[in-house]
């Protein structure tokens, strides 16, 4: 492993944290492949809770970074998206984009899948999303990565547009912590047991000034802490 200094704009030395590099990330999943979905059971009622919180009946134009397998983008095909609404998603890992690809085939006029760079600069034009996701990414990022996600989803999102996403958290009570601890002791050790994915605060990216916060909630159903968050644009 070559672990590479991340270091957050404006973070406290506590918050400076050492992450995986790209091309380890990136051969982490591709070698996972279809396996990533039975692996991440531990998050699915917080990605329930972000489904249901973010109006996805009204959206038009769905961006998702770090599709993975393109589960989320089939479900919300499926139950949540109206029929004009285009959904675009990008992976940083080729067999991700391969196998998301082959699942929203049935899908093809309205879903693109596109391989990630690693300048973390989203395919999108100014405003052209009314929704931007992304689900348990940030966690892996550094955080010099994560402050440019938050820029880059300002640009790119809708005046009216949400941001929405969730990632591995502290822990909000004494079990979810000691979880949240343990997961932390190991990522230090051994980052790419846990697919490079380690608790992250992400309460500090998020500028008041830019952000109205609409929902955020906490979940550890399998004591494994998650925290959802959806967010809007500030209008003075
Ligand atoms: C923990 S998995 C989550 C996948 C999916 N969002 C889900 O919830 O099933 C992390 C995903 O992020 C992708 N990824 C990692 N770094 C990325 C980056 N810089 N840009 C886009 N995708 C990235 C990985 O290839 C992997 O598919």
């Amino acid at each position: 492993m070559n672990p590479l200094p991340a270091y957050g704009v404006g973070m406290s030395d506590r918050e400076i944290e050492w992450v995986p590099d790209a091309s380890e990330v990136r051969s982490y999943y591709d070698h996972m492949g279809r396996k990533l979905d039975i692996l991440s059971f531990y998050g699915l009622p917080a990605v329930d809770d972000l489904m249901t919180n973010a109006d996805f009946d009204l959206a038009q134009n769905i961006f998702e970074l770090g599709c993975g397998t393109g589960r989320f983008a089939e479900r919300l095909f499926e139950k949540y998206l109206p029929p004009e609404a285009r959904y675009l998603g990008c992976d940083a890992s080729e067999v991700m984009v391969g196998l998301a690809q082959s699942r929203l085939a049935a899908h093809a006029k309205r879903a693109q899948i596109v391989p990630a760079d690693d300048t973390m600069r989203l395919p999108l034009l100014d405003k052209e999303a009314d929704r931007i996701v992304s689900i348990f990414v940030l966690d892996l990022l550094g955080e010099e990565q994560v402050a440019q996600f938050f820029n880059e989803a300002y640009r790119s999102l809708s005046d009216d547009g949400k941001l929405c996403f969730l990632s591995l958290h502290r822990g909000a009570n004494i079990p979810s912590r000691i979880v949240s601890a343990l997961w932390s002791a190991l990522f230090a050790k051994r980052p790419m047991l846990l697919g490079g994915c380690r608790p992250i605060d992400l309460d500090p990216f998020v500028d008041r000034h830019r952000w109205q916060v609409m929902h955020r909630r906490v979940m550890a159903p399998f004591l494994v802490p998650a925290e959802v968050w959806i967010l809007e644009k500030r209008h003075a």
